[in-house]
């Protein structure tokens, strides 16, 4: 096939890729100032999370919305829906990360045996989706009884009003001749239910332990990150990708289409 070829250019032929795939093996990983390593507390913060500090304000490396701030106890906490959650870990390996209501975090509100979880979890829009071996279950407070499919939690009763608590979700249940005030769902997991004796006066270990997220590429990113490149944005709201070269590019990485090509 490369007879007719003059002996020159098929050495040409056999050693452009050579000589590219060695450029690229030369862009390491030490990735834009920006994209920096970090650590709060136990837990290290890198891509696609972020540390909040003074500078991110201005422009971050990482995902919008997984942006992690380190209380001045060095305790890492991260919002959803505007709610504060303790992390408990960052499994990068299999991109998960652990979290617990603040509310109900003996790290952050000291130890009790009896919290009042205030609020569902509300992931919104960010790339984030339960790991498998969680559960819901929900709070229902001020009721004037709880049904036979519910638990009554005696310790969170208000004002002569029992508080109930069900891993049935509310599709298949009807509550409203028990008069409740509030439902609040949250979810654990199934293994650490489980393994508690008596959820009247246990089900704190469960909120403790709370649950986790996997989280998941975003399109808006992808290829920023075939490029080898890691996304953030800049004032808030510009799109920008921080290449391994320390530059950055509105879009992707430049260089790294050679890879495609061969
Ligand atoms: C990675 O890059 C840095 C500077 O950007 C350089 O000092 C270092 O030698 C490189 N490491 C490798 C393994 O190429
Ligand atoms: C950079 O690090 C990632 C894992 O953190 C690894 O998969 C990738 O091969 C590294 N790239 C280079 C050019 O060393
Ligand atoms: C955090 O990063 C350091 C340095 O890379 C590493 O030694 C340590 O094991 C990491 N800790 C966790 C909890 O992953
Ligand atoms: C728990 O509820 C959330 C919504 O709050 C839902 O996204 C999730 O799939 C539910 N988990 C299970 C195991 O049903
Ligand atoms: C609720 O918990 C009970 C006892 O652990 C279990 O048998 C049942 O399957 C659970 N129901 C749902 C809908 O998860
Ligand atoms: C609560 O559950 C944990 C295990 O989840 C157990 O170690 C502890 O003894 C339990 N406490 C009570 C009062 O049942």
């Amino acid at each position: 096939m490369f007879d007719h070829l003059h002996p020159h250019l098929l050495l040409l032929l056999v050693l452009l890729p050579i000589f590219f795939i060695t450029l690229l093996a030369q862009s390491n990983n030490s990735t834009h100032p920006s994209c920096r390593f970090d650590r709060c507390g136990n837990v290290n913060i890198s891509y696609p999370f972020w540390k909040m500090d003074s500078d991110s304000t201005s422009q971050f490396c990482g995902y919008q919305g997984f942006g992690i701030r380190c209380s001045e106890q060095d305790i890492p906490e991260i919002s959803l829906g505007g709610n504060p959650y303790y992390i408990r870990v960052i499994d990068y390996e299999y991109g998960t990360i652990f979290l617990s209501d603040y509310d109900v975090s003996p790290v952050v509100r000291g130890p009790n045996n009896c919290p009042r979880i205030r609020h569902d979890i509300n992931i919104g829009n960010l790339p984030f989706v339960f790991v498998q071996s969680t559960v819901n279950i929900s709070f229902h407070f001020d009721c004037n009884e709880c049904p036979s499919f519910a638990t009554e939690i005696p310790c969170l009763q208000r004002n002569g009003e029992k508080a109930c608590l069900t891993n049935i979700s509310r599709e298949e249940s009807v509550w409203d001749e028990y008069s409740c005030d509030q439902e609040v769902v949250t979810t654990v997991f199934q293994d650490v239910m489980d393994l508690i004796f008596d959820v009247t006066t246990n089900f704190s270990s469960a909120l403790e332990k709370g649950f986790g997220l996997r989280w998941e590429p975003i399109n808006e990113c992808q290829k920023c990150e075939e490029s080898d490149g890691q996304c953030g944005r800049r004032n808030e709201i510009e799109f920008i990708c921080f290449c391994s070269d320390g530059t950055t590019s509105k879009g992707y990485c430049k260089g790294t289409f050679v890879r495609n090509f061969f």
